[in-house]
């Protein structure tokens, strides 16, 4: 597989009086960010599954839900039955992240885990053959807008040894405070999926921002050791 760079808008930054034709200005995305927090497990609320199910039926883009709550073990599956392709929830959530993997799979998703910030990658030692993706949080999660924390660098070139000893390739991706001044270097690191709210949607051009947002990455892809 030739690996490429994925670029997954999060609608959390959109215009919510305008998310039909926000979701729609898009269709140049690989993946719809979706991101649900549930007040507990994050300090604020976004959205949950109503939305969901009218955002995934809008769109061709598949839609990667971002599960930021504190019981994915009894929720993940009911957002694959609401659309989502791709499902990920933290490991700080769960003490049964193996087992919430395999639900998710068995629902007909593909299944990912997120790591906060402070969470080493190690943490993923004993799942890393069971995951389609791996998400590390380069904020700590709960709003947009935030500044990127730069020991996901570090993080980045771990993940990508531990891939690399065990022979996986499960997507990589990160999410938060990423636009058009570091996607090249988070791509260099080891990311290959960029989850960006406000650089896209705040700006006038937002698919103009994907293709964009794109097209550095695969620069920082092409300076990889
Ligand atoms: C943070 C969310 C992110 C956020 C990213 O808790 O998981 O997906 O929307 O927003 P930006 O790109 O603005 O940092
Ligand atoms: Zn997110």
């Amino acid at each position: 597989m030739t690996e490429d760079v994925k670029i997954a808008p999060s609608i959390l930054a959109c215009d919510f009086l305008r998310l039909g034709e926000q979701v729609a200005s898009i269709s140049n995305a690989d993946f719809v960010h979706y991101d649900v927090m549930d007040g507990h497990f994050v300090p604020n609320l976004s959205f949950g599954l109503d939305i969901l199910r009218q955002v995934a039926s809008s769109t061709d883009v598949p839609v990667d839900a971002h599960l930021m709550i504190s019981n994915p073990d009894a929720e993940a599956v009911r957002y694959v039955q609401a659309g989502a392709s791709m499902v990920t929830f933290h490991m700080e959530a769960t003490n049964h992240a193996h087992r919430v993997l395999h639900a998710i799979k068995d629902a007909g998703a593909k299944a990912g885990v997120v790591l906060n910030p402070a969470t080493p990658v190690i943490a993923l030692d004993a799942i890393i053959d069971d995951v389609d993706m791996v998400l590390l949080m380069s904020v700590n999660p709960g709003f947009g807008g935030q500044s990127f924390i730069d020991v996901t660098y570090r993080k980045l070139r771990q993940l990508r040894a531990l891939c690399f000893e065990r022979g996986v390739e499960p997507l990589i991706e990160v999410d938060g405070g990423v636009g058009m001044d570091n996607v090249a270097d988070v791509c260099a690191a080891g990311a290959n999926v960029i989850v960006a709210g406000s650089a896209v949607f705040r700006s006038d051009d937002p698919a103009k921002v994907v293709e964009d947002l794109r097209q550095a990455g695969r620069t920082g892809l092409a300076k990889r050791l």
